[in-house]
């Protein structure tokens, strides 16, 4: 495990987009696993900088996000798939159709989730898995006490996550109670990690996921056991005119 402190959020995402460059300009035809949450939008503005530039080329790259809530239709301004359009895929040369979110809509979730999974094993798994976490430890949704073995599946989300999301919509009761999720087993299969934690109110729980016991109860903890993972972490919070 490697773990670098930067002290500011602009440098923590500075360092991660170099991380996720320097593995497409390697690998032009890389496969990304890919987070929403404010952690990675600067990484995402650098990436985006850098290919305006003439730097980096997405032409051949496949991305699969982690996550989506059940019931939002892409084009909701909070589904992952809307995020992940407007933060990044919008404004590079990725094909729209190598960019895989999990369908929030899909008529069955149980069977969209397995669909999801084999398109991964397809694409011929994970290169670099990039994440943040959540405030209860979460990564993606995996919300304390899931069992390490799930792959995609559709989860409940807890209380302190809805609360937490709840900020960016209209009210609480609009926020979805459940989501499809990458499972545990599905991130610890990427052969690359990339964990991103930006504020002092995330360094007590990263605290418990790097160098705690590994239990359910904090999802991130399992990370202890991936054999290439890098972590970066940002002592200051996102500045508020970011
Ligand atoms: P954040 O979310 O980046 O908005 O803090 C992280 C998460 O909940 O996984």
């Amino acid at each position: 495990m490697k773990i670098m402190y930067t002290d500011t959020y602009a440098n923590m995402s500075r360092r991660a987009a170099n991380i996720i460059s320097a593995q497409i300009i390697l690998h032009p035809k890389t496969v990304l696993g890919l987070p929403t949450g404010t952690t990675p939008i600067g990484a995402y503005r650098q990436l985006i900088e850098w290919y305006k530039k003439g730097d980096l080329d997405f032409s051949q790259v496949t991305t699969f996000n982690l996550d989506e809530y059940l019931g939002l239709d892409g084009s909701h301004p909070q589904s992952y798939r809307y995020f992940m359009d407007n933060q990044l895929f919008d404004h590079v040369n990725i094909r729209k159709g190598n960019t895989h979110v999990p369908d929030g809509t899909a008529a069955d979730p149980e069977a969209e989730c397995e669909l999801y999974e084999q398109a991964i094993k397809e694409a011929g798994g994970i290169d670099l898995q990039v994440l943040g976490i959540g405030n209860n430890g979460h990564i993606g949704f995996n919300e304390p006490g899931t069992a390490y073995e799930k792959t995609t599946n559709v989860t409940e989300l807890t209380e302190s996550t809805i609360e937490a999301n709840s900020r960016l919509f209209a009210s609480k009761e609009e926020v979805p109670t459940k989501a499809l999720t990458m499972g545990m087993k599905t991130i610890m299969h990427a052969r690359r990690i990339l964990l991103l934690v930006s504020g002092q109110h995330k360094l007590d729980i990263l605290n418990a996921a790097l160098h705690g016991p590994i239990t359910p109860e904090v999802p991130a903890s399992l990370l202890q056991l991936h054999p290439d993972l890098t972590v970066i972490v940002s002592t200051e919070d996102i500045p508020a005119d970011f």
